[in-house]
């Protein structure tokens, strides 16, 4: 990763809600299927998303890591027609869903953030990091 990407990664990651922070009810995003999620406004703005899986629940900043603008063009559409990969609509890149890694487009080699959550009864939470 190079020190500009670090110093973005630092800055997003120090923006991301308090430990506990409440994002939605698991039933509310598909499965598989994802969610979008903004907090903060103008200058302290930050945008995160939430994917789940057959198995699991992750979260990642809403950033492409290729032109750092957010992944999705319409509502809570981050993933492919397919729901197989995660889908930037800028440029295209897509995403493995369980890891973030970019696996093709502009991007290819490097990864979303990861952001921990954690489900508590059956809400999603941010979790420790
Ligand atoms: S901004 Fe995501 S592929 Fe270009």
């Amino acid at each position: 990763m190079s020190y500009a990407d670090e110093q973005r990664r630092e800055k997003w990651l120090a923006r991301v809600p308090p430990i506990g922070t409440h994002l939605c009810a698991l039933d509310e995003v598909g499965q598989p299927g994802a969610k979008g999620f903004t907090f903060g406004e103008g200058r302290e703005r930050f945008d995160m998303f939430v994917v789940r899986t057959e198995k699991e629940c992750l979260a990642y900043v809403n950033a492409c890591p290729h032109a750092f603008t957010p992944l999705e063009t319409f509502t809570d559409k981050f993933l492919t027609r397919k729901k197989d990969q995660i889908l930037c609509t800028t440029h295209g890149a897509l995403f493995n869903l369980d890891d973030g890694f970019c696996t093709s487009g502009p991007c290819a080699g490097k990864s979303l953030v990861t952001i921990p959550i954690e489900i508590v009864g059956d809400q999603i939470v941010i979790a420790l990091g």
